[in-house]
């Protein structure tokens, strides 16, 4: 079982802008859902809100630092990243993969304990965009899957899917 990070990113690593996404890529909602369904999905307070409901036939988890937060229906609450991955990723001998489904605060926060990050580019600067996915080096990750699709009637710009493993 690893650590995964999901993330869908404009040319400038934007992330999103007003609590939303970026703009909306059916192909790539598909994608997430056909790697995420009947995993663990770990996101942040403001992630959760911005989807308002907890994502079918995943197990979810919503972090918080607020001790008074009740967790919705079909959610799990923490107060800490770390302790997510002690409990679901170190102590979790199971084949039960965990995706980090952002936002930007956890993703800056998750990225030393990932070991692949599933990448959306969508081939677009948006100027708006009020959030960002960190920074990494290529001397710690490596491509290992690179598939590129074009515009269509569908989606507005060409995007592509890359996937990195830690070296
Ligand atoms: N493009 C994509 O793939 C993608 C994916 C996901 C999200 N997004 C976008 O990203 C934006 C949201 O990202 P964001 O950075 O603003 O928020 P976020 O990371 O979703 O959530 C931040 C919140 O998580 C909680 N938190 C953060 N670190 C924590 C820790 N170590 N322990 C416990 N709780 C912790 C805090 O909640 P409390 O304030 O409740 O304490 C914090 O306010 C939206 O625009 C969304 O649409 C984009």
């Amino acid at each position: 079982m690893s650590v995964n990070i999901i993330a869908a990113i404009d040319l400038n690593n934007g992330l999103g802008y007003k609590n939303d996404l970026l703009c909306k890529l059916p192909n790539d909602m598909k994608h997430f859902r056909s790697l995420t369904e009947n995993s663990i999905v770990v996101m942040g307070r403001k992630t959760y809100d911005s989807i308002g409901k907890a994502l079918p036939n995943r197990l979810n988890i919503i972090l918080t630092r607020n001790k008074q937060y009740t967790a919705p229906i079909g959610a799990f609450v923490y107060q800490s990243l770390n302790e997510v991955i002690e409990k679901y990723h170190v102590q979790n001998n199971n084949d039960t993969e965990l995706y980090i489904i952002g936002g930007s605060e956890i993703y800056h926060q998750a990225l030393q304990f990932a070991d692949q990050i599933y990448l959306t580019i969508i081939e677009n600067k948006f100027p708006q965009a009020d959030v960002y996915f960190p920074e990494f080096s290529l001397n710690e990750w490596k491509m290992i899957s690179h598939k590129r699709y074009l515009a269509d009637n569908n989606h507005q710009y060409n995007y592509n899917f890359l996937i990195y493993s830690r070296r």
